[in-house]
């Protein structure tokens, strides 16, 4: 392991007891983002409020940057999401639909992309679900869904079981033939996978930071584009959506003119102090050589796993499709007892959809990855 993942590794004390496999689910906090959100809780217990706004600003403006740095998007197309969920919401409910539109979504996604739109059916919006076939998103189905009454495609980067990675281009194609927004959930992939939101006409991004951010949970990043900002009304405001917040009795006042319109309130400082830590050592590798650890090392494991007999479900025929996540399965398990028995051997692991789901970050070790396979070749626990 090279002495860029050594450093990354060093910022997880959670290596040292162990092997993490599960950042699709919640990942452990790297010590930037504790110093972070410390020099926070720090700073309020110390004087409170004495550096508002200054304090909150500084960060929101760090984690600001390295968001639009990640995101491939001007800094003015940058907002903070509560969820991925709440960001879709903001496509969600801000959209101009009705009777005879349709909203074109993926079957089988996580809810955090699928409830947001659901409500859009009492509207009257016709809600197109595309299947997946082999556990991949075809852009040709894509295509035969959306026609000229499609306002939005909402779609994830990273599928969040079978791990399957979207190539966005075409997508972004489709939107703009049909005048559709693009809507992407990108929790599953951003931070280890290259996202150029602006170049590749993505219009609405929502992605946590508790997964391949290696953030908190209870914030993330958000990108608009400018259509976006055009067409979504800002169903939820409040005091911060304006362009001069303090100017408090003036309801007619301007929305801010950037994507923080969408930012009705008191964001979570603690959380963007955090994450701004953690966006800071994404950073620091970039997300072409991330993506390139990923896939080096989920190839290692997916070759392991099959030689010690497991089938592995998550599609990898060429790289364009492979993601941070290993879904696999065997026929002889139980993996509620298997998941529990790793743990006891200091793995840990998910277990979704009725298979092992495994996914390591840039800090994971071939060794470690060797250990796992050389577990789960342990036929007794079956
Ligand atoms: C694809 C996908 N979207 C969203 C989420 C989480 O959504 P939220 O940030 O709203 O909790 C997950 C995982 O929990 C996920 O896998």
């Amino acid at each position: 392991m090279g002495d860029r993942w050594q450093a990354l590794r060093a910022e997880f004390p959670s290596a040292e007891r162990w092997t993490y496999l599960a950042h699709a689910a919640v990942s452990p906090l790297p010590l930037r983002c504790q110093q972070g959100m410390q020099a926070y809780l720090d700073e309020l217990v110390a004087h409170g409020g004495v550096h508002y706004p200054q304090v909150p600003l500084a960060a929101a403006r760090r984690a600001r940057q390295l968001g639009a740095q990640l995101m491939g998007c001007p800094l003015e197309g940058v907002f903070f999401v509560t969820s991925t969920s709440q960001g879709v919401g903001v496509a969600a409910t801000g959209i101009s639909c009705g009777p005879g539109d349709n909203v074109v979504l993926v079957d089988r996604e996580f809810p955090s992309n699928l409830r947001p739109w659901l409500h859009l059916r009492k509207r009257g919006v016709e809600l197109r679900f595309v299947p997946q076939r082999d556990s991949r998103v075809l852009a040709d189905d894509l295509a035969a869904a959306v026609d000229h009454r499609t306002a939005a495609v909402s779609v994830s980067f990273v599928q969040f079981l079978s791990g399957f990675r979207l190539d966005l281009a075409p997508v972004a194609e489709i939107c703009r033939r049909h005048d559709a927004l693009f809507v992407l959930d990108a929790i599953q992939g951003l931070g280890v996978f290259p996202v150029q939101a602006q170049a590749m006409g993505v219009d609405l991004l929502a992605a946590d930071a508790h997964k391949w951010l290696l953030g908190p949970e209870g914030v993330g990043l958000g990108y608009a584009s400018p259509r976006a900002m055009e067409r979504l009304e800002p169903v939820v405001q409040g005091w911060l959506s304006v362009r001069r917040p303090f100017d408090v009795f003036a309801l007619d006042q301007p929305l801010m003119p950037d994507a923080r319109r969408f930012q009705p309130g008191s964001p979570n400082q603690a959380g963007i102090h955090g994450m701004a830590g953690s966006l800071e050592l994404l950073a620091e590798i970039g997300p072409e050589v991330m993506a390139q650890r990923l896939i080096l090392l989920t190839d290692h494991l997916a070759e392991g796993l099959q030689q010690a007999g497991w089938s592995v479900l998550s599609p990898r025929v060429h790289d364009g499709e492979k993601s941070g996540i290993i879904l696999c399965t065997h026929p002889a398990v139980d993996f509620a007892t298997l998941s529990a028995w790793l743990e006891e051997h200091g793995v840990v692991s998910s277990v979704r959809g009725g298979a092992l789901r495994l996914s390591p970050h840039g800090y994971t070790t071939i060794d470690e990855l060797d250990r796992v396979v050389a577990l789960l070749s342990h036929r007794t626990v079956f």
